[in-house]
């Protein structure tokens, strides 16, 4: 009895926990997918993006001035700005990016690896 339930426990948490990196699979997939939609123009890698130059001149090489090169960045920290804008960069609405695709948004650009 005690056999069957470790069992069942261990297949429940292998399926739990290969859910769950699918699903985190498929969130950050979804932010690369927002971020390629509506930052890549300012924040792409390269010499002639607003975005990139501006934080190139802002942290002048202490950190990568690529937004999918950092890895200092967390959700909360995207959210701000995604909502309010900064200098040329836009307010984006929620008629834009969504709650949900900020979220997914935010995990990609804050997730270690991209
Ligand atoms: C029209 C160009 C433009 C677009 C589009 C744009 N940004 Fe920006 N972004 C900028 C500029 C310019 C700055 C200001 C850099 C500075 O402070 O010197 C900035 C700053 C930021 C910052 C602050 C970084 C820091 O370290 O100070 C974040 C985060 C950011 N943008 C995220 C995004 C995301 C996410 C998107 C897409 C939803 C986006 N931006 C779209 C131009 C843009």
């Amino acid at each position: 009895m005690m056999k069957n339930l470790d069992t069942i426990l261990l297949a429940a948490m292998v399926t739990w926990a290969s859910s769950a990196m699918a699903d985190d699979g498929a969130i950050l997939a979804r932010g690369k997918h927002v971020f390629n939609q509506w930052c890549a123009s300012c924040h792409g890698v390269g010499n002639h993006m607003a975005g990139t130059a501006s934080l190139a001149a802002k942290y002048s090489g202490s950190i990568p001035a690529a937004l999918e090169e950092r890895t200092d960045l967390n959700p909360d920290f995207i959210r701000y700005f995604v909502r309010n804008g900064v200098l040329i960069m836009p307010a984006f609405r929620k008629t834009e990016v969504s709650d949900t695709d900020l979220a997914a948004l935010a995990a990609y650009l804050s997730h270690p690896t991209k």
